[in-house]
């Protein structure tokens, strides 16, 4: 079984003022990996549907007053539906490649406690898998335990290494616009290379923000999210899915330049 993430950054314009469709990326995208046919879950990125209001709203923060509490339930509800109009546009382009994608909402059954996923039935996805759809799911604003904070956002990179442990994958693959891991930030050190494998043991000078859109961790979180599904012997292959035939490449199990995180 394949699960593969397709950042938010290449399905939108991810720095955009509002939530905005890349619309050339996502066609092709979907063209590219409508070339697998095997059982697959996709999971999708939030770009700009989520992150602008995740931000604004700052869920995942502490609530401190009713007020708060208010402003945060309104920026949770909001959340929700801005990233489940991705899906749906994700899911309609995936349909019209020929692949029978169902969008799944992630915040109707997973729950998270200090925003880790601690609640998930899977089965209902292991199921649709059985019977040959390929359920799409996505970065989402959920509940969390802790009333502390109350709400939390999780990322595809969080969904992602979940369900790969959950479901005993294969096939890891995490498309983004980066060709994979540097040594440093590429947009601000000229002097950074491309990192093919990392173990726990590299040595890597990751920013938690290098993209001041990005709520969920940027790059240093999706190394520390691969490196905990890598100790359980899961691999995974981070690739660029903004450069044509990339996607296309790696379903397909051909060799494509990007980083292995083992
Ligand atoms: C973020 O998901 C979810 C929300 C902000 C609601 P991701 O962190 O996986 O999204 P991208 O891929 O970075 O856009």
């Amino acid at each position: 079984m394949m699960i593969l993430k397709i950042g938010g950054s290449a399905l939108t314009i991810k720095d955009a003022n509002k939530p905005t469709i890349d619309e050339i990326n996502l066609d092709r995208i979907a063209e590219e990996v409508s070339y697998y046919n095997d059982d697959m879950i996709i999971v999708h990125g939030a770009g700009s549907y989520g992150h602008i209001h995740a931000k604004k709203y700052a869920i995942g923060e502490k609530i401190t007053n009713a007020q708060e509490n208010l402003y945060k339930i309104e920026g949770l509800a909001r959340t929700q539906a801005s990233v489940q109009l991705l899906n749906y546009i994700v899911v309609e382009k995936l349909q019209e490649k020929g692949i029978p994608a169902v969008g799944i909402k992630p915040s109707s059954f997973i729950v998270t406690e200090n925003q880790r996923i601690t609640t998930c039935d899977t089965s209902t996805i292991e199921r649709y898998i059985k019977e040959g759809f390929v359920p799409v799911i996505y970065g989402d604003a959920v509940l969390d335990k802790n009333d502390d904070i109350k709400f939390a956002i999780i990322s595809g990179d969080q969904i992602i290494t979940y369900f790969a442990k959950q479901l005993k994958a294969n096939k890891v693959i995490l498309s983004s616009d980066v060709d994979g891991i540097y040594t440093d930030n590429p947009r601000t050190n000229p002097e950074a290379k491309l990192v093919d494998i990392v173990t726990k043991d590299t040595k890597l000078t990751l920013t938690n923000n290098e993209n001041q859109a990005d709520v969920t961790g940027g790059m240093a979180g999706k190394v520390n999210e691969l490196l905990s599904l890598a100790e359980e012997g899961i691999e995974s292959l981070i690739i660029n899915a903004e450069k044509e035939g990339n996607l296309k490449k790696a379903v397909s199990g051909q060799k494509v330049k990007g980083t292995l995180i083992k």
